[in-house]
């Protein structure tokens, strides 16, 4: 049976990976056999902290499921009052909710709310935790242009992926390492030492690296991430101009790919900062077919998590 909970992608068998997969690949050839699956059922979409992508796509990914979205807004809530997170969601829940889709910015948000509820929980970006949507939606869209077959659990070996930037903050790096290397992809990590991943020893699969230019050449994929100057609370780059100078996907840099690398970006993208306007708008840039991707590998998981259905 699939878990009521998609909270991290870590602890999770690549063959329930795989079925969300090759799922969400069957959702974008025939997202009619779909329309029904959460047929009279409410997700409340409880945002407590900013996104535009990420709730967009869940909410529309409810819609074409044949669901009802219940939205929340933090700024004008009773949070602001003091309620906590458990109250403020058994007050919601009395209107009528059949799964939890959450964006916090702790850490383990989502699992308190899957325990507090016992309802479906779907994690949207927990802290520096995981984002393990985020990284659905960016294996799908590099194994549908690898014309991969995602029902085969080592279905990415042989592939060499670089996640570039502000690791340190990235629940989206996080989310992706688990699953790409799950996949039996060759994962490099490469940011400045400020802002690497502090608990390395959790990720031992992955390479690391403190500069990108001797490797880059031969990577098949370089996943860009935003620096999270929102997070930063003591300055650990020295300018945002060395930053690019030093580890931004330049126009320089980008002279250095080789023809096959395709680029990612989960956004919101500063460009000129982490990524050159023409690389992300490049021939080679990926990062507008993940956004589209985004609604699949969404209605995927909940099709799977509150839908109850497996492909
Ligand atoms: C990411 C997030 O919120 O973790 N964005 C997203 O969901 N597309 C990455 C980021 O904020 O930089």
């Amino acid at each position: 049976m699939f878990p009521e909970r998609f909270n991290a992608i870590r602890g999770l068998d690549s063959k329930i990976l795989c079925s969300l997969l090759s799922q969400a690949a069957k959702i974008k050839s025939s997202p009619e056999s779909y329309a029904s699956v959460l047929k009279g059922k409410t997700i409340l979409q409880f945002f407590v902290e900013n996104s535009t992508r990420t709730r967009l796509s869940f909410e529309a990914a409810t819609r074409k499921l044949g669901g009802v979205n219940l939205s929340f807004s933090a700024a004008t809530s009773s949070l602001s009052k003091g309620e906590t997170l458990t109250d403020t969601v058994n007050v919601i829940r009395q209107y009528g909710v059949d799964g939890i889709v959450v964006r916090h910015r702790s850490m383990g948000a989502p699992d308190l709310l899957s325990n507090a509820t016992g309802l479906p929980v779907i994690n949207a970006g927990d802290g520096a935790h995981e984002h393990p949507t985020q990284a659905l939606l960016d294996a799908f869209t590099l194994g549908e242009h690898w014309k991969v077959d995602f029902k085969n659990p080592d279905c990415f070996r042989g592939k060499k992926i670089m996640i570039l930037g502000d690791l340190r903050h990235s629940r989206v790096a996080r989310s992706n390492i688990h699953l790409l290397t799950a996949l039996q992809a060759e994962v490099h990590v490469c940011a400045p030492s400020t802002l690497m991943i502090p608990n390395l020893e959790l990720f031992p699969k992955v390479t690391t690296h403190s500069f990108p230019d001797s490797v880059i050449s031969g990577m098949d994929a370089l996943m860009a991430l935003r620096i999270q100057t929102e997070r930063q609370t003591q300055g650990v780059i020295p300018s945002l101009a060395e930053y690019r100078e030093f580890w931004g996907l330049s126009v320089e840099r980008a002279k250095r790919l080789a023809r096959k690398t395709v680029i990612l970006h989960p956004g919101p993208m500063n460009r000129g900062v982490e990524i050159d306007s023409e690389v992300a708008d490049s021939a080679a840039s990926l990062i507008l077919k993940q956004v589209e991707n985004g609604i699949f590998a969404r209605m995927s998981v909940l099709a799977s998590v509150v839908g109850r259905v497996n492909s």
